[in-house]
């Protein structure tokens, strides 16, 4: 009876919902535990390629019924929006449940989130500017708009009030903006009830009984290990937990449902935004990752930052999920380099470091050691056996499942869902 989870090992945007998708077929249920519309997955399949930010790439596949999750923070504008483009093209959206205590993100949050990373200057943390930060500190700061407040106007006045009291007060006096208007907030959130009503569920219940029954539930995590609020690089991080754990806080099952915990990492790194990054490239072969990954944000659209394969931090990431898998992406993108370098340790102050160090300013002068890896020209996108790949290509593998502290069960080798090499099952 799995639960099954997948995480980002890295700093996002390692093809979890490419990896979703491939498991979709075998699945009940897909639930969203973290974060909100700062995702952003592609998933391509066949001629048509799917950028979802807020709902779960489970909504791809039919006969899956896709949840968002009480750890999630919604923004209801952007769920309609993302609702109706996917119908448009064909698709079915009519199973999404809601749990009833997600939190929302209103207009405010979004105003904050970019107000506050301008008056931060250099100190910026480069956030997709989707309000998610202001929404998780409403949510730990107890005045938060949970999803059920929108069924009693006489709640939700008084808790956009709360909400809105101290906030007016800071954009007015500190970042002189002008106040907002609790009957416009309340106006905007009530029109979208109607349409929410019967989505919303106890998710947490459902999601108990169909584990219970033996149906196969699988936990999508938005961004990553190294963006976790708790064990990413604080504070370039996102405010929700990205990690494990947060799979079974942002949806309500117990941790001893989850039998499976796979970390989605590329054969390479990105990062969007600011912070350390110690396997960052500045040179010719980080702008080759860019163009043959097509390291641009789907969400904001930016640039990633590109750098080799961080063993550390792959370590890091099994250690802190519990990693029973891990899911290598995008091995194709490094077809063409004649020696692969691959972090195996740092070098902090003239020391070796094996591991992902504890103090930040560490972690921010780190500069990595590399070991090299002899690199493959065959085109190895339509290879679907670990066998079949050119012997380099299997080595660079087998090398990184070494240094990683996890097994590589399954090896992506182009965008499309049947690009995959499936070295061990995902699901039994
Ligand atoms: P997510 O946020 O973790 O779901 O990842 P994104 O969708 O933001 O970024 C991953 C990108 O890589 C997407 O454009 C995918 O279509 C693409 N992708 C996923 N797996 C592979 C792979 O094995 N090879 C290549 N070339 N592209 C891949
Ligand atoms: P997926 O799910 C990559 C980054 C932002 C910023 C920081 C905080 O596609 O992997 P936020 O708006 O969350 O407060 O921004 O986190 N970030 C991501 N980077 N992939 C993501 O999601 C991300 N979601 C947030 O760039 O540095
Ligand atoms: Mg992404």
């Amino acid at each position: 009876m799995p639960g099954i989870v997948i995480v980002g090992a890295q700093w996002g945007d390692e093809g979890k919902g490419k990896a979703t998708d491939l498991l979709g077929s075998r699945i009940d249920y897909v639930v969203k535990f973290n974060g909100g519309n700062n995702a952003g997955h592609t998933v391509v399949i066949g001629n048509e390629k799917y950028a979802l930010h807020l709902l779960p790439s489970g909504i791809l596949t039919e006969g899956v019924i896709p949840v968002i999750g009480n750890g999630v923070v919604v923004d209801l504008e952007v769920l309609f929006e993302e609702i109706d483009a996917l119908e448009a093209r064909g698709l079915d959206t009519s199973k999404l449940k809601i749990s009833a205590n997600a939190h929302v993100i209103a207009s405010y949050h979004r105003t904050l989130d970019k107000v506050t990373e301008r008056f931060l200057g250099k100190r910026q943390i480069g956030t997709t500017g989707r309000g998610i930060g202001p929404a998780y500190a409403d949510k730990i700061n107890r005045v938060g708009i949970r999803v059920q407040d929108l069924f009693d106007e006489s709640i939700l006045r008084q808790k956009v009030e709360g909400a809105l009291f101290q906030k007016n007060s800071l954009l007015v006096k500190v970042y002189n903006r002008r106040a907002i208007l609790v009957d416009e907030v309340v106006a905007e959130l009530l029109s979208h009830t109607e349409r929410l009503a019967p989505m919303v569920i106890d998710t947490a219940l459902e999601l108990g009984n169909a584990i219970d029954a033996g149906k196969n539930v699988l936990f999508e995590g938005g961004q990553a290990t190294m963006l976790d609020v708790d064990h990413g690089t604080y504070p370039f991080v996102t405010s929700s937990s990205a990690t494990a754990g947060g799979a079974s806080t942002g949806s309500g099952v117990g941790p001893t449902k989850l039998t499976r915990i796979i970390g989605i990492a590329k054969a390479y790194i990105t990062r969007v935004g600011a912070g350390p990054f110690p396997t960052e490239l500045f040179d010719e072969w980080g702008d080759f990752l860019v163009e043959n990954g097509h390291e641009f944000g789907t969400t904001t659209g930016r640039r990633r930052r590109p750098g080799w394969y961080d063993a550390p931090i792959a370590r890091y990431a099994s250690r802190i999920n519990g990693l029973t898998d891990i899911v290598l992406t995008k091995l194709d993108v490094l077809t063409g380099i004649e020696s692969i370098p691959v972090c195996v340790a740092y070098e902090v102050d003239g020391k070796r470091v094996d591991e992902v160090p504890v103090s930040q300013s560490d972690f921010h002068h780190a500069t990595p050691v590399y070991e090299e890896f002899p690199g493959w020209t065959e085109d190895i996108t339509g290879v679907r056996d670990f066998d079949d790949l050119p012997q380099n290509a299997q080595d660079y593998v087998l090398a990184i499942e070494r240094l990683s502290g996890c097994r590589i069960s399954a090896i992506g080798v182009g965008p499309a869902r049947e690009a995959i090499i499936v070295r061990h099952d995902l699901i039994d």
